[in-house]
């Protein structure tokens, strides 16, 4: 714990050197008014004889109070800028973090996990940072000050009241290691939680329409439930240290009352030290009874760094930023592929080998789950390829960076998926292309060739109309070209398009084909697909089933075997016309 928050906070130690300052400052002017108080008790019978009333001391305790106020409020605005300060930091590098880790992190941790680092995990380490180190100190300032001064009054008094305090830290001992566990069970509960209605919410369209309300109800209620329940056992014990501190802390105070009691009346001890002495007792009181609340905040901030530390230790794969220049040239890349195999549990690939010369197009095809979309997220990077089994212009993939690799390709995965920004944002990732003339020809060109250009310029603000939450405004099919339009845009010399053209009718199917195959685009192209007419344009294609590579030839080579492939042409064919 100690080596994560001291990377962060190393640059703010002079705020936490002011703080202590200022803290010092508080503690010793809020020990002084017990000394006026007791000036006033013992002095005021005498002055009152001489007629002379103690001005000076009951404007010295007001002084006291204004700088107090001052000094403590300095105090606390030094010691909690850092932990705001630390909570931004923290958060910046978990999500670039987060952004830059492979896609098998993403198999194991849910949205709903990284959404409770990102908020409530950093959240409770800015309470450690600014709450847990302010308490810390003005506890111990507290303690030092008026154990000093009681000890000045009468130190076999000062023994005697602080006799309760090893049981307070006998009960703190004990109870803060069952506040430990049920603090992580409890933040593991809220994971759970935060998971569940982020992906119920993510659905919601469809368990209104399927009638799954009362099933989804119900598993939210139980979730709902197990996480009030281990709250509410945190709270019990976190009440019980409370309790218990309070307890013991006030058995101090008896002590004062019995045994300083008995000192007035042998007047050993003068009514002036006797309130000065139950001040100090009550100068403990908060420091004290806030000691459960801190250490849950300390355990709970713990818990927290431990979590993030295991995020982190998930070494960054890649460096992720991709060039942004939109008209930079990238030359058609010759793409081979040897005994490539990949698994999940299972194997979903199995020795696949193919070329595509550059400039040349590959189709995919093969019956649904067949290892075709497994196939371009493996081309695309998204899932590491086995070493020695992708070569781009003669050079493995591994030794590519992922900076060099990525300004390569231009990927449309099969599942759209767009912000909800206006189209121009979706397309070029620019804010407008009102300023500059080529990003604007660029754009309109590639949204011809996607054949999207004209329903575009039908939008109530062509380019720059909002499409909604995920481009909820925009019917699937002009969801998949925007997409396609995208990846058209960014420079590229792989250009792999899973089931791209799915959504599309026929004739807008066999423009977008046409552009592609006509010179539009002169990428080599990965281009997976159920539909033989797209296919029969591509120079190459594979044939897989259950991950195995069936067949592969030219269109024509084929539809001279039978197969699978000849099988669907014949069928696709018979219904076309
Ligand atoms: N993240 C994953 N974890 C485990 N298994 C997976 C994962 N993704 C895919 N698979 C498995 O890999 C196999 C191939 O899936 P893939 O998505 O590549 O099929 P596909 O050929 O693209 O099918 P479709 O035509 O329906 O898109 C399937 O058996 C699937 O269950
Ligand atoms: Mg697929």
């Amino acid at each position: 714990m100690i080596p994560f928050l001291k990377q962060y906070l190393r640059k703010y130690w002079y705020f936490f050197l002011g703080a202590f300052l200022c803290l010092i400052l508080t503690n010793y002017l809020t020990i002084l008014i017990p000394l006026k108080i007791q000036t006033i008790i013992d002095y005021y019978p005498k002055a009152s004889e001489s007629h002379i009333f103690p001005h000076r001391a009951l404007l010295g305790i007001i002084l006291l109070a204004l700088g107090m106020l001052l000094v403590r409020s300095f105090s606390r605005v030094l010691m909690f800028y850092p932990g705001r300060a630390v909570e931004h930091e923290i958060r910046k590098d978990i999500y670039s973090h987060i952004m830059s880790l492979p896609q098998s992190f993403f198999r194991k941790n849910s949205v709903g996990d990284m959404m409770c680092h990102m908020v409530e995990d950093v959240n409770n380490i800015r309470l450690m940072v600014g709450l847990v180190s302010l308490h810390f100190f003005n506890t111990f300032l507290i303690y030092t000050f008026s154990l000093y001064h009681m000890f000045q009054i009468d130190r076999y008094l000062m023994l005697i009241v602080m006799s309760p305090v090893p049981f307070i830290l006998l009960c703190v001992r004990v109870l803060s290691k069952k506040l430990s566990r049920y603090t992580g069970k409890s933040q593991e509960e809220l994971s759970r939680l935060t998971k569940c209605t982020i992906d119920f919410l993510s659905k919601v369209s469809f368990i209104k329409v399927s009638g799954s309300q009362n099933f989804v109800q119900t598993v939210f209620d139980e979730i709902n439930g197990t996480y009030e329940t281990s709250y509410l056992k945190m709270c019990r014990i976190r009440a019980q240290m409370f309790s218990f501190i309070g307890i013991i802390n006030t058995l101090g105070h008896l002590v004062l009352f019995v045994v300083g009691g008995k000192m007035l009346t042998k007047e050993t001890l003068s009514i002036g030290e006797f309130v000065a002495f139950s001040f100090y007792l009550n100068l403990w009181a908060w420091p004290t009874a806030s000691l459960a609340w801190i250490i849950h905040l300390l355990q709970q901030g713990r818990a927290s760094i431990k979590r993030i530390q295991n995020i982190m230790k998930n070494e960054p794969p890649l460096e992720i930023k991709v060039s942004s220049s939109f008209d930079k040239k990238t030359l058609p890349v010759h793409l081979e592929v040897k005994d490539l195999s990949f698994s999940f549990e299972k194997e979903v690939l199995k020795n696949v080998s193919f070329s595509v010369l550059p400039g040349k197009s590959l189709g995919v095809f093969g019956v649904t789950g067949s290892g075709k979309t497994v196939l371009a997220n493996v081309l695309a990077g998204i899932e590491k390829a086995p070493e020695e089994t992708v070569m781009i212009n003669g050079s493995f993939v591994e030794k590519w960076s992922h900076k060099e690799y990525q300004n390569l390709l231009s990927y449309v995965p099969q599942s759209t998926f767009l912000f909800s920004q206006s189209v121009c944002q979706n397309i070029t990732f620019e804010k407008s292309f009102k300023e500059n003339k080529l990003l604007e020809k660029k754009l309109k060109k590639v949204a011809q060739v996607a054949s999207i250009d004209k329903e575009i310029e039908t939008l109530a603000k062509g380019y720059d109309t909002i499409i909604g939450v995920k481009g909820a405004k925009l019917s699937g099919g002009q969801r998949q070209r925007v997409s396609l339009a995208r990846a058209l845009f960014k420079p590229h010399g792989l250009l792999v398009l899973d089931d791209v053209l799915s959504s599309l009718d026929s004739e807008t199917e066999s423009m977008i084909v046409d552009n592609l195959f006509g010179g539009e685009c002169d990428a080599t192209k990965i281009i997976i697909s159920h539909r033989t007419s797209i296919l029969s344009k591509c120079d190459h294609i594979l044939v897989l089933d259950e991950g195995r590579c069936l067949a592969q030839g030219t269109h024509k080579s084929l539809l001279l075997e039978e197969g699978l492939y000849r099988e669907t042409w014949k069928y696709q064919r018979a219904l076309l016309s």
